[in-house]
């Protein structure tokens, strides 16, 4: 087509086709709810760019297997609602090792993927990084329940697994009150708290312990169990984090001390799976497509976030060195909040 013919959207579609044609999509780590709709939003947008789509199954262990599939706008039909991962997901030992990342970048250019979309966590963007420094073009979007990427206030899976874990905890309160018992919830969240931060303030618990605030004191908790029970209270909820674990010893620890039956409950994978919430499926929607318009824009070795207000993209490595803290004065409130 004579160049001066060109509409905008072809010149658009032209400059497109000149740098990447085929999208490769996987989902790795832990799954989490909402990663259909990121899996969707790429596939379309993608095809209304006028590229092909490949769909990688189970991470990186299925990159390096050759599990690679076409996927046509139909095969992402009736799966925005859906939990888990139309792709499944893997953790994969071999991708940590550089022979496993330079076979991953041959496989890639030997389909043809000349843009990778990584839907995952941290690990799995350190996996993205690794690719990009072979000559795969990379974007990844930042998916797990846990809250813990420190680019992004938000990951796709976070709002449905909270959800999910304070329906529970409401559940769990209900019997500890006919029963006046003290109540552990264990929540996930691997070495972060947000899960049990959260839950923490939207269930009401009397205590919250976290990773970052690992140093609690048992002896106080005892201590308050015992007063608690004093000034006539029917329950005392402790949202336990993942990363401090033992709940089942520390119940036994705490019955023995205050002499109240108290009960753990660990919610474990159940916190992963159900119907992604309004919030998991336009985030990831949106998040899904802005990887594609990245990479369409001749980007890569990036990650999209959402900070302040604004979906933005990162480069991988500065998103990876980012720290992020649960904030004090939420923490704060939620000790004030369980007087
Ligand atoms: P998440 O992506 O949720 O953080 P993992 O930490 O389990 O989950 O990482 C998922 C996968 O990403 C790992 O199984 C591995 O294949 C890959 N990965 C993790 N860390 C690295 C790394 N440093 N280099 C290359 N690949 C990695
Ligand atoms: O990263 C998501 C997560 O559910 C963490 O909260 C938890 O520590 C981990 O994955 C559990 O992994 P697995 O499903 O392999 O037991």
């Amino acid at each position: 087509m004579a160049e001066n013919n060109m509409s905008d959207k072809e010149r658009y579609l032209d400059e497109i086709e000149d740098s990447i044609r085929t999208i490769g999509v996987l989902t790795s780590g832990g799954d989490a709810p909402g990663m259909n709709a990121a899996i969707r939003a790429v596939v379309r947008t993608a095809l209304s760019r006028g590229l092909k789509v490949r769909g990688i199954r189970r991470g990186y262990h299925g990159l390096l297997k050759e599990e690679i599939i076409d996927l046509s706008a139909r095969d992402v039909s009736d799966t925005i609602q859906r939990g888990g991962t139309i792709l499944q997901t893997a953790r994969c030992q071999s991708m940590r090792t550089e022979e496993g990342q330079q076979k991953a970048a041959a496989i890639c250019k030997k389909y043809g993927i000349d843009g990778l979309v990584v839907i995952g966590g941290d690990g799995s963007f350190a996996g993205a990084q690794k690719l990009a420094n072979l000559g795969v073009n990379t974007v990844g979007v930042p998916g797990t329940i846990d809250l813990d990427i420190a680019c992004t206030d938000y990951t796709i899976g976070f709002d449905t697994a909270v959800n999910t874990a304070m329906e529970a905890i409401d559940k769990v309160r209900d019997t500890s009150t006919s029963h006046e018992r003290c109540s552990i919830i264990e929540v996930m969240g691997r070495d972060a708290g947000y899960l049990a931060l959260w839950c923490g303030i939207a269930n009401g618990a009397e205590r919250i312990l976290m990773p970052e605030e690992h140093d609690y004191d048992e002896s106080a908790i005892i201590a308050d169990i015992m007063a608690n029970k004093k000034r006539g209270k029917k329950n005392y909820i402790i949202i336990n984090a993942e990363g401090i674990g033992d709940s089942i010893n520390m119940a036994k620890r705490i019955e023995e001390a205050t002499g109240i039956e108290t009960r753990a409950t660990i919610l474990g994978h159940m916190q992963r799976g159900g119907s992604p919430t309004c919030k998991d499926r336009v985030y990831a929607s949106i998040m899904g497509a802005m990887a594609v318009d990245l990479l369409c824009q001749g980007k890569t070795n990036r990650v999209v976030g959402y900070k302040n207000g604004q979906y933005v993209d990162f480069d991988i490595e500065e998103a990876l060195a980012m720290k992020k803290a649960i904030p004090q004065y939420q923490y704060d409130v939620a000790k004030t909040l369980a007087l």
